[in-house]
């Protein structure tokens, strides 16, 4: 155990049970302002940073320093991106941004469920637009690949998803590395619905047409989604040249959680809308990951997110497929040395399976296995009905 974890992490989390979001907000300011000081990046950098030839990857005409990054809906407005290649990460996702700038749902929206090492969120895309984002992105120069995480904006009906992505993208698309359509969050109203074939392949026809410089562009998933919708989402990858998929965003389940009670609202997990991340989700990504590397023979690339703490955890994500990975909830609960954790234990784990790179690990454990048939489909009755409490509500 180090300092953080022995001392200050107990104090903060102490300090900042009645309010994560505030803590949250404070930090995202804080790195703003260390992001402004460059003189500080250099001493943050040698503590949490670990640069090592057998992380890098070339991967869709870019170079990542290492497989860990930062995932979505932690710097929402892409106000700190030139500090998160000095806190070790290889990557880092801005957004989600919607057309829009939007407040969000009401708050108490964040939540930390300490019991089952995760957080249930029903943030609901508070951002302050594209247009904000690309007046702060279009200059700057980053030392690691810098995605940005498009929505739809609340105000947008279904039908006109697809012009909504492509508005957001006609501003952004010089200001990021590369581009994530977003149709897996649980806190827009209908948002997931745009995972169906038909839609997503609308919005991926318009951002395809509009990507001239050829931008690599990412759908990220839900993890609820049934194998036939992901055996969709991988088909229309393949029809509109996709660099490839994250997988995945947060879960609606709610099954096996230990918090009875959340201490911000008195009500149980069941009872309060949103989407969990962190540890519970952690099973069923893997098993996303392992889908989609298997049903395309590792064609595409993998993006894979949920409940990554250990580098057992990273290893197990990369060995089923997933070419990079991201952390949020992880970050949170283990604090800023995680990454370089995360990439020490890599490391570890190259040298004990005698492998060069990390790039030779990629669905190594897939490989290895038998083929399996394909697991039985989850019905789509039980996702909506048993899954989602309060789902009308946001
Ligand atoms: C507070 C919070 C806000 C999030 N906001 C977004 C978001 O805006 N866009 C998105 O694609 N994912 C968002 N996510 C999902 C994460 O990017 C990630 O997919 C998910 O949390 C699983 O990873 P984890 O277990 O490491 O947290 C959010 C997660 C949390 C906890």
């Amino acid at each position: 155990m180090n300092i953080y974890q022995l001392a200050i992490r107990p104090l903060l989390l102490n300090l900042t049970k009645k309010n994560p979001e505030w803590a949250h907000t404070t930090t995202v300011r804080s790195l703003n302002w260390l992001s402004s000081k460059s003189l500080l990046n250099k001493p943050l950098r040698q503590s949490l940073c670990l640069d090592d030839a057998r992380l890098e990857q070339n991967l869709f005409g870019l170079r990542f320093p290492n497989p860990v990054g930062l995932a979505a809906g932690f710097d929402k407005d892409g106000v700190a991106t030139p500090i998160w290649g000095s806190l070790g990460f290889g990557f880092a996702e801005v957004g989600t941004v919607t057309f829009h700038a939007q407040p969000g749902n009401p708050r108490p929206r964040l939540f930390r469920l300490e019991l089952d090492n995760a957080a249930l969120n029903r943030m609901g895309f508070n951002n302050l637009g594209a247009a904000d984002m690309a007046a702060r992105l279009k200059d700057l120069q980053h030392s690691i690949p810098i995605g940005i995480n498009l929505g739809k904006s609340k105000v947008t009906p279904l039908e006109e998803a697809a012009k909504d992505y492509l508005d957001s993208f006609r501003l952004l698309k010089n200001c990021g590395d590369y581009f994530v359509v977003n149709v897996s969050s649980p806190n827009t109203p209908g948002l997931r619905s745009l995972q169906d074939a038909s839609m997503l392949g609308a919005i991926l026809e318009l951002l395809q047409q509009e990507n001239d410089s050829h931008k690599p562009i990412f759908v990220k998933i839900a993890p609820d989604l049934e194998w036939e919708a992901i055996a969709d989402i991988i088909t229309l990858a393949k029809t509109y040249q996709l660099a490839g998929i994250i997988a995945t965003n947060t879960t609606i389940r709610r099954d096996n959680l230990k918090t009875q009670v959340i201490e911000q609202t008195g009500k149980s997990p069941t009872e309060e809308a949103g989407g969990i991340s962190g540890a519970p989700v952690r099973d069923r990504s893997t098993e996303i990951i392992r889908y989609i590397y298997r049903q395309t023979q590792g064609q595409i690339p993998i993006i894979g997110v949920g409940g990554i703490f250990t580098e057992e955890d990273a290893w197990e994500k990369i060995t089923a497929g997933a070419n990079l990975i991201q952390v949020y909830t992880g970050w949170i609960y283990e604090g800023p040395w995680m990454v370089r954790r995360i990439l020490q234990g890599l490391l570890g784990k190259l040298e004990e399976n005698g492998l060069n790179s990390i790039s030779e690990a990629v669905g190594l454990e897939v490989a290895l296995l038998p083929p399996k048939s394909t697991p039985h489909a989850i019905s789509r009755q039980s996702q909506e009905t048993q899954w989602l409490p309060n789902s009308g509500g946001l």
